[in-house]
């Protein structure tokens, strides 16, 4: 067996081409969604990610805007441009860009982005919404991207054996109730996990985030399983690797995704719908609708 190989690219350029056509609408209404992206200090990683969120915004027909600050800034000043851009009504997502410098704590900066523009869906409110299965939060982008990918491809979730490997806050926790509230069997693998191969021979569905490159072996798959590597770790001679050994996972799997070109161009694509939405709902609220648009 040879497993397709998702195009990512594609998936995303099919989802970007359908809010698209929810952008222009907003815009026939007068409603630009807007984007204000935090980067503080100077991680190269961090600055490509936020020039794609920002390409990617442009493409769509966001307005989007970038607020750097030094490495060595004071946290109150953050906190201060996060409280005027929870004010500014051109503005429907923030997001402070992670990682952080070591002086910065995430969760109190986090903590203040208004619940309603938090487009990453890092605020304990969105995340204890994920938690009993509310439907008007903001699903963090990477998991909410694979959830898009396994739909797109249409993968059946439902009461499939689905292991997770990697329990970060940003993709293995979410990605974990996000398919549970699919009615899939999860299981959530991780750094301590002991024999992590007699986990992984059980999954339909293998989801891999640990950022660690070749972790995952083709012994360690079951054969016509699903494999989404959600992994981009960077190799000594330059090249962007995932976490999964493509070459001979992808003669035992059904699906896999590649890195790059699988899960990276949907994460950015899902923090366009997650502003999209946010300007949705502030614009059915404005106008006294008592049922916003859902995601
Ligand atoms: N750093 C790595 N991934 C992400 C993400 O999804 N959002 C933010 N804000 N920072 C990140």
């Amino acid at each position: 067996m040879t497993a397709k190989i998702i195009d990512g690219n594609a998936v995303a350029r099919h989802v970007r081409s359908e809010w698209k056509k929810r952008v222009e609408t907003l815009k026939s209404r007068g409603v630009i969604p807007g984007l204000a992206v935090i980067i503080i200090g100077d991680n190269p990683a961090s600055r490509v990610y936020v020039r794609n969120k920002v390409k990617a915004c442009a493409e769509v027909g966001l307005q989007s805007e970038v607020h750097e600050f030094p490495a060595n800034v004071a946290p109150e000043a953050v906190i201060r441009r996060i409280r005027e851009l929870n004010q500014n009504s051109a503005i429907h997502g923030v997001l402070v860009q992670l990682p952080l410098p070591p002086h910065l704590e995430p969760r109190s900066l986090l903590g203040e982005i208004a619940v309603d523009k938090d487009v990453d869906g890092f605020h304990l409110y969105n995340v204890g919404g994920l938690v009993v299965g509310e439907n008007n939060i903001f699903p963090p982008c990477t998991p909410y991207g694979v959830q898009c990918i396994l739909e797109y491809e249409k993968i059946p979730v439902e009461g499939q054996n689905v292991v997770v490997v990697g329990a970060s806050n940003i993709v293995g926790k979410p990605m974990a109730l996000m398919l549970m509230a699919k009615e899939a069997t999860v299981s959530i693998c991780h750094i301590k996990t002991r024999d992590l191969a007699q986990y992984t021979i059980l999954a339909d569905i293998l989801v891999v985030a640990a950022g660690c490159p070749n972790l995952i072996t083709a012994p360690m798959v079951k054969r016509g399983a699903v494999v989404i590597d959600v992994g981009i770790n960077r190799l000594p001679d330059g090249r962007l690797a995932g976490d999964v050994d493509f070459e001979r996972v992808k003669e035992k799997a059904a699906y896999i995704t590649p890195v790059p070109g699988g899960v990276g161009p949907m994460t950015v694509t899902m923090l366009i719908c997650n502003t999209v939405a946010a300007a949705e709902r502030k614009a059915a609220k404005n106008a006294g609708n008592k049922n916003p648009v859902t995601v």
